[in-house]
């Protein structure tokens, strides 16, 4: 079945220009101006903006962190993406038990994700120890289940040490793998966290406390450094969030890093830390790393429009607030009991365009640039995804910017009951989406299935590929 977007203003990370699109099948047969095909169903575009489909490459559907799980599941959290604009997801694996194989989380999110998921899905591999048989089986995966890049953390209890990080960043160069970090200093952590415990300061505004830009800074600072050692190996920074951190990166740019890729979140854009000042509240905004002051917010949009930073991401991990076993509540009585992680996949394009296009803060290339087109690059999925070149994936969403997105409850679709942008007001509204030709969502209510999101195979990122 073919199909025809009429009149639409088509936005790719490069230009904004009036055309048509033919959809055949699964794919873009054709953009330019004035198409005339009589057996395509016609979608009248006129007054939308047309865009990639947009590619979140960081998420956690079901994560499991042992004393609770994130409450998207891979149905939920992917119908969620698929009302908000997103067509595709690269979901970070949770760690599995003390001593697993690699293999062992890759089987386990097959099981997870495979026929559940609504938009597309590609993982992201990750590390928990380091052995000589760890690096054959990141090698192998990468070869037998396109899983191109693997993440390592800093901080929480299976962080990698320098020496073991070392390794891996030269195992991952020779094999053209990305490796992802989650950057902060887990040894002052852990004190700060201690103190503020012990002196009885257990509230929410104490969880930003605990965890310093400088914690942030001097990991992503360590990570740049030993990414260089060990021969400009492949380094993608997730969730940049403080200015001290960005700082780090800018250095490393103005220097001419290699291989550098670097993602913010959209909750680091728009919030920041006073959502930490009622006790209660606080609790839905408790993520690693924590929102921060208003003058990080600036530089970061600032970094964002000097193209300084590759990706603008989510970290989506939603756990409930009010209903159910709520298990935000954990952290009610000390905020380090507290599952750390909050919803985003549904909010994320909306609000880049509101408060990153429609406030000037970027142009609507730019918009698809971080939102869809870079991250496909960095994660070896460009041009399937994240292109409106003829021959790529129909993944295509339409933006009617005169129109307003509300955020309450009615609004949210995933199984999360609270948004942390609640009551904002957004100019513009998702409309149509469509996954590989297929409607799968308009104005905020789905209309595809689970099982509509297929298993992607990646390729190698540009990060890899660049110095190679
Ligand atoms: O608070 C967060 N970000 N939770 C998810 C795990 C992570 O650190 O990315
Ligand atoms: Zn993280
Ligand atoms: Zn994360």
């Amino acid at each position: 079945m073919k199909k025809l977007i009429r009149n639409g203003k088509i936005a790719t990370e490069n230009d904004v220009f009036e055309a048509d699109i033919l959809i055949d099948g699964e794919k873009i047969a054709e953009v330019g101006k004035d198409i005339r095909c009589d057996d395509a169903e016609v979608i009248d575009a006129s007054g939308m903006y047309v865009l990639p489909g947009a590619v979140d490459v960081h998420t956690h559907m079901d994560l499991d962190v042992g004393f609770a799980r994130a409450i998207d599941d891979f149905t939920t959290g992917t119908e969620a993406a698929a009302c908000g604009g997103t067509t595709t997801i690269v979901d970070h694996m949770a760690f599995g038990p003390a001593g697993c194989s690699l293999w062992h989380q890759v089987n386990e999110y097959h099981r997870l994700a495979d026929g559940n998921a609504a938009v597309d899905y590609g993982f992201h591999g990750v590390f928990q120890h380091v052995r000589e048989e760890t690096l054959d089986e990141m090698r192998e995966i990468a070869l037998k289940e396109g899983i191109t890049s693997f993440k390592v953390y800093m901080t929480y209890d299976y962080r990698l040490q320098d020496d073991e990080i070392f390794n891996v960043l030269r195992a991952a160069r020779d094999a053209g793998i990305v490796i992802t970090v989650h950057c902060e200093n887990h040894g002052v952590i852990q004190q700060l966290r201690k103190e503020y415990i012990e002196a009885g300061c257990t509230e929410a505004k104490y969880h930003p406390l605990s965890r310093p830009s400088r914690c942030e800074a001097e990991a992503v600072n360590r990570m740049i450094h030993l990414a260089a050692m060990a021969g400009d190996a492949p380094l993608y920074i997730v969730h940049l969030s403080s200015r001290e951190g960005l700082h780090e990166v800018l250095k490393a740019r103005a220097e001419h890093q290699k291989n550098l890729g670097v993602e913010t979140c959209i909750q680091y854009l728009v919030l920041t830390d006073s959502m930490y000042d009622d006790p209660d509240e606080g609790l839905k905004a408790i993520m690693s790393p924590p929102l921060r002051k208003d003058a990080d917010r600036e530089e970061l949009w600032q970094a964002l429009s000097d193209g300084l930073i590759d990706t603008v991401a989510t970290d989506h991990c939603p756990f409930h607030y009010r209903e159910g076993k709520a298990e935000k509540q954990y952290g009610r009585n000390d905020f380090t009991k507290c599952p750390n992680g909050a919803p985003g996949v549904q909010e994320r394009l909306i609000l880049l365009f509101s408060e990153g296009f429609m406030k000037g803060r970027l142009t609507l290339p730019q918009v698809v640039k971080y939102a869809s087109s870079n991250p496909c690059r960095m994660f070896g999925l460009y041009p399937q995804k994240g292109s409106l070149e003829p021959g790529t994936d129909a993944d295509i969403v339409l933006i009617d910017p005169e129109k307003y997105t509300l955020i309450d409850r009615d609004y949210i679709r995933g199984a999360s009951d609270y948004s942390c942008y609640e009551g904002m007001k957004l100019r513009g509204k998702i409309g149509k989406v469509f996954l590989r030709g297929k409607e799968i969502a308009d104005g905020g209510e789905f209309l595809g299935a689970p099982g509509d999101g297929k298993y992607l195979k990646r390729g190698k990122s540009v990060l890899a590929g660049s110095d190679q």
